[in-house]
């Protein structure tokens, strides 16, 4: 299964549909720790190839990609607009100087990362503004890293449990590139891993993505339902506590113009 949605899910066009589903982050801080993937070491490679001075981790959440970054910069900074998401970040990650604050207005100083990261969170931010205080906080010839954890198109049943959550995103948007105003794409790779996972942790989890905390309780049932019928039914799931669930880690690397 995947994190929320990949690259080139139809972004919240009004600011009032963002602000709604951007604040159900708000309320989960610990389950979001608890039940979503993390990201694997391939990608942090590919963004951070060289140790650097300053990375800084945008949209951070609870610091599942944060993690990815300690060791490989002498100073790390989480920037993340949700109290309860740093709240945890802060407990699991005390070396990380955590700061409360959002893309489009970066509590950074000019030209002070030398890398900015942003996990499963690019699709959340006011695109172009986002992208100007990105490339202000950069250092000249800094380098931006986007990524998603997206459903690995040969696991049927995740791919299935996926169009539970978001119905009618084609197979082919979802791979597209997604569009940095300002940035040059230098390097792209997908990262395909394998997770194992309880069938419990795994229902759990998609009760953390924004489409099921956004929905009423009735719908958010039914929507359960399903994904118990596609377990129930897939014979790679069917009558089994320990899932392998495979991920496709879309990784995206830029420089900024
Ligand atoms: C799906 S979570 C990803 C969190 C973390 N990067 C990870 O991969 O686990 C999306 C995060 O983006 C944050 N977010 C939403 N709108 C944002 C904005 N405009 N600027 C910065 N972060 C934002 C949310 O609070 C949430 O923590």
């Amino acid at each position: 299964m995947t994190e929320d949605v990949p690259p080139v899910q139809p972004r919240p066009s009004a600011s009032a549909t963002r602000a709604m589903l951007g604040g159900t982050f708000r309320e989960i801080g610990q389950d979001y720790d608890t039940y979503r993937p993390g990201f694997p070491e391939r990608a942090a490679d590919l963004i951070v190839p060289q140790h650097v001075g300053t990375a800084v981790d945008l949209g951070a959440g609870t610091g599942k990609f944060t993690e990815r970054l300690i060791g490989r910069a002498d100073r790390v900074v989480a920037v993340e607009p949700s109290e309860q998401m740093l709240a945890v970040l802060r407990h699991k990650l005390p070396a990380v100087r955590a700061l409360v604050g959002g893309a489009e207005a970066i509590p950074l100083p000019d030209a002070s990362a030398d890398v900015v990261t942003v996990a499963q969170a690019f699709h959340w931010f006011d695109r172009e503004p986002a992208c100007a205080e990105i490339a202000r906080v950069l250092v000249a010839g800094g380098r931006l890293g986007l990524l998603w954890n997206t459903p690995d198109p040969d696991c049927a049943w995740d791919r299935a449990c996926y169009d539970v959550a978001h119905p009618g995103l084609a197979d082919d948007e979802a791979a597209a590139e997604p569009d940095v105003p300002g940035f040059e794409l230098v390097e792209q790779e997908v990262v395909r891993w394998t997770e194992r996972i309880t069938r419990d942790l795994y229902l759990r989890r998609w009760l953390t993505v924004s489409s099921f905390l956004a929905a009423e309780p009735d719908r958010r049932a039914a929507m359960v339902a399903e994904l118990e019928q596609i377990l129930d039914e897939s014979p790679e799931t069917s009558e089994r506590e320990v899932l392998d669930l495979r991920h496709a880690t879309e990784v995206f690397v830029y420089s900024s113009r």
